[in-house]
This record gives structure tokens, sequence and C-alpha cells, in this order.
């Protein structure tokens, strides 16, 4: 990210408390305008997202929600990058005080990165802090005199260091040093000079300075043991690291193996001064004493007794509601948005309505992918050129691209500054890309969307088809289980379902063991193992173990999540291939381009020839809004090895891809063997498969992301729309 673009913000935006709710409940709406002043909003409900002037054009339906005509906004602020805080405790500004921490800098500037401060809110305190090339420590007593001592200091990236400052306001000494954890060698200063206290009480710090409501100057990279001792060292030597310490010498020791799945500090010193985490930095990290005989932070939690802090980490904005949005009683299931109009500044917040849990239900359900949304939410591509500009002004899409804004935080997509991957994702703040009109590509041969408004594409067929369908959404289906869609003949899936928890795919084998009917209606699906905390709401965690198709790879030993200790990476690789759920599992990528399935011979089989019914192509799908066809950019595949139901009837099949198109890393053995034993260039192809299970259950899956982009071609009038309203109505038809 670059931190030119840092503090840039939408003229107004926002987020809500939970994007989902039923009739009566309330969702808080919490905005932030530039200017701060008056703007006007309403509620749509999303029919069409996709700007496209050759698709179906954007569809909002004004609905009444009962609000004001206006709203007074403020500007919020965004407390942005993680840290730690101890309350404040006089033993850190006791006359004599020296802080030590083994760090492990993974960005360093020429400006200070703060390891540790005490600041109150006029500056009195202290600051111990690192840069390219020095150690530093700041100290400014009751007289205001600020005294600042350095130790010059070589640090190599990713080594380990022992740093440690301090003072004696009695013998008048500021004490500093640094040892390279690898070789030993230790360089210290020390500085003879009168010293005033420090009279007021402040909280320690973390990995930031703090003078005021927002943290500043923050520390990318490790820190571990930090302590405070009560007495200052001798010049030329480390003070001992906390646990072979003496008791006496110790005044406080923030050992974080303690409570990794958790956002608190313990403090195995004599005083018991517990802190907390802002901004969820990573646990679960390799200390300085990993030795990589050990995988799982769970079994050697001291070997793993780092946090990693980034400047960019953020969890929950924090703002205070506007307003509380009601849904009204009669309110139908649907896809919404809370548009926001402020002068010439627009901004559209998506939210979803539930039936209510006990009224009627259509017989179709609509599961749309929010972790999968979330885990993408203000992926920043670094594709947002003047091409993709002019197209977005001339048509009316959203402006707001993640390249231009990284205040709001990054996706699981993008990387730290420090060049460590993303692994946790918040839907506390807003997101850029969860948003109506967001264009992701520039697709020459269709719109280019993805996530929320390329699943629009299947809203609108269905309201064009006049399939009525309630809408859930990931969250729920985590939180609610499977009495959520046990009810439901039909789930049909998004574009792309890429994200789950174990309780998901749990509910979801279980409906479709059960006699439901799954649609999935999407590519590389059911993918990533993901992570939630009910004492974290709103977060997902994804480590990017082993193979895949990765945005960026977990280091050794650091592929278990920090939120449960579960391993984490993908289904597949955790015993749960996507193909024993939908039949099909992910299999090839390649660009945002298209092509079309070629019927099989098994498509004409009596059985299932009722799927095809009406269908007068040979050649499915060569034609649509994603890339131009049905069947492109991440393709799935049948595998009865990884747990394709047997029975499974392989209706049709991709072909004629581009040479953009490569095997998934999971596949390949070598540059010529692959898993299955084909050839690599045999596995860039979707399947459409079709499988009826025991107790009245179904599979139907089309194994293309781009296949929803293709069910409103000729006003719906086309073979891809056809299969799937048979699918849709006979699974709809018949008594679950
Ligand atoms: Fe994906």
């Amino acid at each position: 990210m670059s931190r030119a673009s840092i503090s840039k913000r939408l003229p107004i935006t926002g987020y809500l408390d939970k994007i989902s709710g039923r009739p009566t409940e309330s969702l808080a709406v919490k905005i932030s305008a530039e200017e701060g002043e008056e703007y006007q909003t309403d509620v749509i409900r999303i029919v069409s997202a996709d700007p496209n002037p050759d698709g179906p054009g954007l569809i909002y339906i004004k609905k009444d929600f009962g609000l004001a005509k206006s709203y007074t906004a403020s500007r919020q602020e965004i407390d942005l990058g993680s840290y730690g805080v101890i309350a404040s405790n006089p033993c850190f500004n006791s006359k004599i005080m020296l802080f030590g921490v083994l760090a492990q800098p993974m960005l360093l500037r020429n400006t200070t990165s703060v390891i540790a401060s005490v600041f109150d809110s006029d500056g009195f305190g202290w600051e111990l802090g690192v840069c390219k090339s020095k150690i530093t420590f700041d100290y400014l007593g009751h007289d205001r005199v600020e005294h600042c001592i350095e130790q010059p200091f070589q640090f190599e990236l990713s080594s380990w260091y022992h740093i440690w400052a301090g003072y004696d306001t009695v013998s008048g000494r500021l004490l500093i040093g640094g040892l390279s954890v690898a070789t030993g060698e230790i360089q210290s200063k020390e500085l003879n000079l009168k010293l005033e206290p420090i009279l007021s009480s402040s909280d320690l710090v973390f990995a930031a300075r703090k003078k005021n409501e927002l943290s500043s100057a923050h520390f990318n990279g490790r820190l571990e043991d930090p302590a405070l001792y009560n007495c200052l060292t001798e010049l030329g030597f480390a003070p001992p690291l906390p646990a072979v310490a003496s008791a006496g010498q110790i005044s406080a020791w923030w050992d974080f193996s303690i409570g990794i799945d958790t956002q608190a500090i313990v403090d195995r010193g004599p005083r018991g001064l517990g802190g907390k985490l802002v901004n969820i930095p990573y646990r679960g990290m390799r200390g300085a004493n990993w030795s990589g005989s050990v995988m799982n932070w769970c079994d050697a939690p001291r070997e793993y007794a780092a946090i990693h802090f980034h400047e960019d980490d953020l969890y929950d904005c924090g703002w205070n509601t506007d307003f509380n949005l009601v849904i009204p009683p009669e309110t139908p299931s649907g896809v919404y948005g809370l548009r926001l109009r402020q002068g010439d500044a627009r901004d559209i917040i998506p939210f979803y309505v539930l039936p209510p849990k006990d009224g009627k239900k259509n017989k179709v359900c609509y599961l749309a992918s929010t972790f999968t949304y979330q885990a993408y939410a203000n992926h920043s591509r670094g594709n947002c050129d003047d091409v993709m500009r002019e197209r977005m002004k001339d048509w009316g899409a959203t402006p707001f691209n993640p390249d231009d804004y990284t205040v709001y935080g990054g996706s699981t997509y993008n990387f730290h500054p420090d060049g460590t991957g993303v692994s946790i994702s918040s839907r506390l703040r807003p997101s850029l890309t969860i948003r109506p009109a967001f264009l992701t590509f520039t697709d020459t041969a269709g719109s280019g969307l993805r996530h929320f408004s390329a699943d629009t594409h299947l809203l609108t067929w269905l309201e064009k088809r006049g399939i009525g369908f309630d809408v859930i959404t990931d969250e729920d289906l985590d939180n609610e289980g499977l009495p959520l869609i046990s009810g439901y003949n039909t789930l049909l899936t998004g574009s792309h379902p890429e994200y789950h928890t174990s309780d998901m795919l749990d509910s979801l084998q279980s409906y479709r063991d059960n006699g439901g009917k799954l649609v999935y209606l999407g590519g590389n699906g059911f993918y990533w193992k993901i992570t939630r905390l009910p004492t974290l709401p709103g977060v997902i965690e994804v480590r990017r173990a082993e193979g895949g198709i990765r945005a960026w790879a977990t280091a050794p030993g650091e592929s278990y999540h920090q939120l449960d200790g579960e391993y984490g990476g993908l289904w597949r690789r955790n015993g749960r291939a996507p193909q024993r759920l939908v039949g099909v599992g992910f299999s090839s990528q390649g660009l945002f381009e298209s092509s079309y399935y070629r019927r099989l011979p098994s498509s004409y089989d009596p059985s299932v020839s009722w799927i095809f019914d009406g269908v007068n192509e040979e050649n499915l799908g060569d034609y649509g809004l994603s890339g131009g066809g049905a069947a492109g950019f991440e393709l799935d595949r049948a595998d009865f090895v990884l747990g394709t139901p047997s029975g499974t009837k392989i209706l049709a099949r991709s072909e004629n891809h581009s040479d953009s198109f490569i095997p998934v890393p999971e596949e390949l053995l070598s540059h010529i063997n692959t898993v299955t034993g084909e050839k690599p260039a045999d596995l860039v192809r979707a399947e459409i498969v079709y499988c009826e299970l025991p107790n009245g259950g179904a599979i139907f899956s089309v194994g293309s992301i781009c296949f929803c982009g293709s069910l409103n071609h000729n006003m719906g009038e086309n073979g891809v729309s056809k299969m799937l309203e048979n699918v849709i109505r006979r699974f709809s038809e018949r008594s679950k």
C-alpha cells in the first residue's frame, strides 16, 4: 500500500453493525462525511448492480423504511494500525525504569517506529523506537526538558534483536542498547545528566505512539517478552530476559504466549498488569525461540510468544451510530442498500433482509457469499488504470477503488506494508468493493464484475423469470446452522462461494443429505477454511497454508489459526475437498475471460434430459457479461477420488480456453505430472454435474465463476438460462 494515499478518504461512507436482519430488527448505521454536514439517505432494493449498458443496467427499487429526510454527519476517525495497551501504572514512570523487549523488525524507515511508549496528552513520558540505522529513546520529565539518546545500530530485517532503554532520575542516567540474537553482539550507550521525574501517569503502549485518541508511528514486525525492570543494567550488558531474570528484578513481564487466541495481554510480573490489543495484530506467530520442531502454537506456546504488529491492521472503526435502520415488518427478504447522498457525493451500503423466522418462506433460498466478499473486502489489485477509470465514468460505476484508498484497511488478498500477507478481515469498516456497480476488471468482453455486483446477475435473472426467493448470508448460516436452511427445497449459491467455516460445511452437507437440493452456481467454491470467534464479531481469519491458488503463503509453522488453534488452508487439505459437497472442485484458473461448455452424451440420458428441455445449444453459454461466456476465469471439475458422489453425471464440459489457463497448483506433481495422471492441459476444464442423492437430495453444479454472467443474455432467452430454470423449477416443485 502506498503511504501517500493512506489518509485519503471517501467524501461520505459508512458501515453497519450487522449486514443482515429480519423484519422489525434494526441495524446501527455508522456514517462519516469529510465535510461533516447534512446528508440525505434512502433505502433501495438492489435487483441489478451491473452498470454495463449492454446488460440489464442498474436496477434499484426505492423502498420506504421510514427514514428522516436528512441527517447530520460528522467526520469520524479511523485509528489504523495495531498496538497493545496496558492501563497506566506508577511503575511505568517510576524514578528508575528499564524496558526491554525482543524485536523482529520487518519494515524500517528513516522515521521512528515506536516499540513502546508512555505518554500523557501533554507529551510527558518516554518512548523507545527504532529506525533504519539506530535505536532511540526519548524522555520528557516535568521540567519539560526533552532528552534523547540514540544508539547507532544496523538492523537486518526479519532478524531478532534484544532492545532495551531506561532512565534513572536518582543518579541521572539514560541508557540504551541492542543485542543481535544471531551474533550476541551488544551495542549500548549511556548519558549522564540531570533528569526530572515524570509526574503524570499514563498508559503503556506497545508498537505505537499514542498521545491522543489516534495511534501513530507504528512498529511493523514482531515483539516478544516486553518487560519492565526496576534497575538499570551496566553499560555493555543486556538485561536478563524475563524468563530467566530473578524475581526481584522484574516489575512486569508481558508474556505474549499466554492467551494467543484472545486479544488480552497477560503480565506474569508481581503486579499483574494485564492489557489489551487493538486492531487484532497477528498471534500464533513464530518467536525468537521457534525451534522448527513444532508447527502448532498450541503445542509449544512459548515458541510462539511473538505478536506481529502492522501499521495497517484494522478491526472496528468504532464509529458512533448515526441512526438505527429499522427493517419494516412486511419487508420482503432480499438484497437492499442504504443510499447516502451529500452534494455530488454518493455511496450505497448493502444489507440483507431475511424472511421472518416463523413466517412464510419461499421455496428457493439464495445464500449470499458474504464471507467471500469480506475476504476480498477492499482488495487493492493495482489495476485501476485510466482505461478502467474512463469506463467507470462512462457507465456510472462506483468511482471509488481501493487502489486509491487504503485508510479502510486491506483484504486478505493484499500484503501489509512489511510484506506479510493479510490474514484477518473485518466488516466493521467501510468496504469499497462490497458496493453495487463496483468494477473489478476492465473486461473487454463483458462487465468485469465479481462478488457482490456479479452475484446480482443471478438476482436479476431470478426476478425476471419470476422465481421467488429468500436471501440469507454466510454469516447467518454460520450463526444459525441447519435450521436456517432446512425448510427450503432449493438452495442457490452465488458465483464464488469460496470461504467457509467448518460449521457452514456441516450445515450444507446435512441439508443436502436430508433432502435439500444444492445448486452451486460458481467456481472455486468451498475452497478456503476460515475461522470466526464470538468474541470478535465481524471478523474472519484465513491462513493460506500449503497449496492452492494463493495470494500469499503462510510461513512454515504458522498455518494454525490464531482464533481457535485449528489448522487452516484449503478445505481439500483438511479432508473436505469441494467435490464431496457439490460434486466439483477447483481445477484451473486463467484470465477473466470465458469460453463455453459442450454437452456430453450423458446429458441426453432420459433420466436427465429434462434439464435440457428447450435448450437448443450444443455449445452452452458462448455469451455473457462475465468474460463473454459461461465457462471462464476459475473452473471446477468432478473428481470421484476427491469425493464427487458416485452416480454423479457430468453433463457438459468446457473447452477452448485460452493459454492463460493453468491447472491449480494442488493438482500438479511436477511440470508434466498431475495428481490425477492426466496431462496438465487436460485439467483446464469446467464441468456441469448433476447427482441425485439418497433421501431426495440433489446437487446441480456448474463449475465456473462466470456462469451467472450468461443468464441474462438475450433477455434471459438462452440455453444457460433455460437449463437453470428447468433445474430450479423441478427442484422446487418436488416436495422435500
Ligand atoms: Fe477467489
